[in-house]
């Protein structure tokens, strides 16, 4: 029976069989690593849309245009994850990882494309972390974000190629 709709004696009476209300948990180190990824998410969320404005300046519509879309991905991961932070019970947090700018196109798309693979290799972390402590939703909710992931590596990947391609 849920536990919101147990009585005060029911409480009691199972409390007295042993059983104890259902509470979700998770490890220190689930959660440790939950929050860095969180960290992540809003550290890419501001150097991405700040880029989206400089790169507007700089010349470029159609790169201006995919930091935009995926600074707003970032913020929607923020929030995914937060949730889940949330509720474990714990405080998620509101510190981003150290943001980089870059001066140039070509400097952005190469600090972005780092910051995806980083964010790809702790996704797959908290995915394994997470299956081995027997907990399935939140390794799906990381596999989900994990798979856009590879998409904004893939497509910052390809505006570097044009990039270079175009000796810009
Ligand atoms: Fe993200
Ligand atoms: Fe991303």
């Amino acid at each position: 029976m849920p536990k919101e709709l147990l009585t005060h004696a029911d409480v009691i009476a199972e409390e007295a069989k042993g059983a104890k209300p259902y509470s979700p948990g998770a490890s220190k180190k689930l959660i440790d690593l939950m929050n860095a990824g969180a960290s992540r998410e809003i550290q890419v969320a501001i150097q991405y849309i700040w880029q989206h404005i400089m790169a507007r300046g700089i010349m470029s519509e159609s790169v201006s245009k995919v930091l935009e879309e995926t600074a707003i991905a970032e913020m929607k991961h923020y929030e995914k994850i937060a949730e889940r932070i949330d509720y474990f019970g714990q405080r998620p947090t509101t510190k981003p990882a150290e943001i980089k700018f870059g001066d140039s196109i070509k400097e952005m798309l190469e600090l972005d494309k780092k910051a995806e693979e980083e964010a790809i290799k702790l996704y797959k972390e908290i995915i394994s972390v997470a299956k081995a402590q027997n907990d399935p939703t939140t390794a799906f909710i990381f596999q989900e974000i994990l798979e856009q992931e590879e998409d904004h590596h893939y497509k910052f990947s390809t505006l570097l190629d044009k990039d270079k391609a175009m000796h810009l």
